[in-house]
């Protein structure tokens, strides 16, 4: 079974398949206005903390997991554990949380394509209409987007690890890079951006307090695609020659770097737009930014750029954010396609079109829960909100149980699978990690303050969503 098992054709393949994972609109617009509302480059600061002291160790965790098994998170949890039915949980845990998530993501991605295609065909002016959003994401033509961000995916997932994920990488990522720093240069070029990359950059420590520690650390670990299945899935592709540790942080710091160039476009062309906005004007969702703040932005630039030129500018950033939502959702819509192709047995093609009809369904009520449909859009209501299918969807996975998940790994990888296991497998491909600083460091971390931590986000998460109670923040 593992000699056949799929496998990534290069080491840059792997790093750009896990990279296009981590980079999407997390990224793009959520780091960057959490940054600006939170302390500029004291929240960079602590961000970046977090990623190499927290988010990294977990990473390895996952990866060698997947690598040393060679198997889906279902089946290596089994594998590891001698098929322990407490542990099977958490593998459970980790096929159902990614597929939930790509139930959301994947509406926000159909609306991306909406916006990219209403921006490049000169709709702009509509677009920037504060009305608009409201409209279209409850008008019939989501279907068709979403019939089309089903067939790229589809399309990609269909070659295999090595012909489509890997290829889809190889050739989005480079372009969203290219892309990034076009928007970057262009948007700095325009009046009043300075003001924008002040704002982002001068550290404000007075603004960190609890709640803003608690924000960064799960904007991190989201970021990563931690807690997902998806390191555990691509490290199962990769072989015994590849470095982990070494692949990991560059994953991270592409990551962590496309997330901070992302803040030189979004500030600057908010900042060129109005020189005196306060940071409490800033859309706290990225789905307001990106919808409704956003556009009026780029409708604005005709003024500097005229129509077409402004028109070009946001289908560049609406291509850029399709690229890097794309990447993310094949990815963790590898995870149970994975699991069914080993765990069932099924044909890749199977799989997938099972997997694909259960999130054509899910995504469907999720689409239809902003008002189409009344049971769906009231669908429960917990700590005196109601909250639509959409909502609970992303509470329950993204907010509740993705923190979980990066506690159950922790815990497994430390106590049940072994550090010395952990150790090893990490070694394996990277010369000198055997002894070094960062090995104590990882095994120390992953077993004592990293779950803890996740601990307390996991009950504050839960106390403060489902009962109204804020431990922290
Ligand atoms: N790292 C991704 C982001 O920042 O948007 C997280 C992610 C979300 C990955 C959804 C995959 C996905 F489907």
């Amino acid at each position: 079974m593992g000699a056949s098992r799929e496998q990534f054709g290069s080491r840059l393949g792997f790093i750009l398949a896990a990279a296009g994972s981590a980079v999407g609109i997390g990224n793009l617009v959520g780091f960057p206005v959490g940054a600006a509302k939170n302390g500029g480059g004291a929240f960079l600061f602590m961000y970046a903390i977090f990623v190499f002291f927290i988010c990294l160790p977990v990473m390895l965790a996952e990866m060698s997991v997947g690598r040393n098994t060679q198997k889906d998170p279902l089946g290596a949890y089994s594998m590891l554990s001698q098929r322990s039915s407490k542990w099977s949980i958490a593998g459970w845990l980790s096929i159902i949380t990614p597929f939930m998530i790509a139930v959301f993501y994947s509406v926000i991605t159909v609306w991306i394509l909406g916006y990219l295609v209403g921006a490049a065909t000169g709709d702009l002016e509509a677009l920037a209409n504060p009305d608009y959003f409201g409209e279209f994401i409850n008008s019939s033509q989501i279907f068709v987007y979403m019939i089309v961000v089903l067939a790229i995916m589809y399309l990609i997932l269909q070659g295999g690890v090595k012909q489509g994920i890997e290829k889809a990488a190889k050739l989005m990522m480079p372009a969203l890079f290219f892309m990034l720093i076009g928007m970057v240069i262009f948007v700095l070029m325009q009046d009043n951006a300075m003001a924008g990359v002040k704002f982002y950059l001068i550290p404000d420590f007075s603004k960190i307090d609890s709640g803003v520690v608690n924000g960064a650390l799960s904007q991190a670990f989201f970021s990563l695609s931690l807690g997902m299945g998806i390191m555990i899935t691509y490290g199962s592709y990769i072989n015994k020659k590849a470095d982990i540790p070494g692949s990991a942080k560059l994953v991270a710091l592409t990551d962590t770097a496309v997330a901070f160039t992302a803040g030189l476009m979004i500030l600057p062309a908010i900042y060129s737009f109005n020189p005196n906005i306060q940071p409490d004007e800033l859309s706290e969702s990225s789905v307001g930014l990106i919808f409704t703040f956003l556009p009026k932005i780029f409708l604005a630039l005709q003024t500097s750029v005229g129509f077409v030129g402004a028109s070009i500018a946001a289908s560049v950033f609406f291509l850029l954010v399709f690229f890097a939502a794309i990447t993310s959702l094949v990815s963790i819509f590898e995870v149970p396609v994975a699991a069914l192709m080993s765990e069932k047995r099924m044909s890749r093609q199977r799989a997938l079109l099972l997997c694909g009809l259960l999130l054509i369904i899910l995504s469907l009520m999720c689409a239809v829960s902003f008002g189409m449909i009344d049971f769906l859009t009231g669908f429960m209501s917990y700590a005196g909100a109601e909250k639509s299918f959409f909502d609970v969807v992303i509470d329950v996975f993204y907010e509740t149980i993705l923190p979980l998940n990066g506690l159950l790994i922790c815990l497994f990888v430390s106590y049940r699978w072994k550090k010395h296991n952990l150790s090893q497998e990490l070694a394996a491909g990277s010369e000198g990690y055997s002894a070094s600083l960062f090995e104590k460091y990882v095994n120390v971390s992953v077993g004592t303050f990293i779950p803890i931590i996740l601990l307390v986000i996991f009950i504050n998460t839960v106390t403060t969503k489902y009962f109204g109670v804020a431990l922290i923040g």
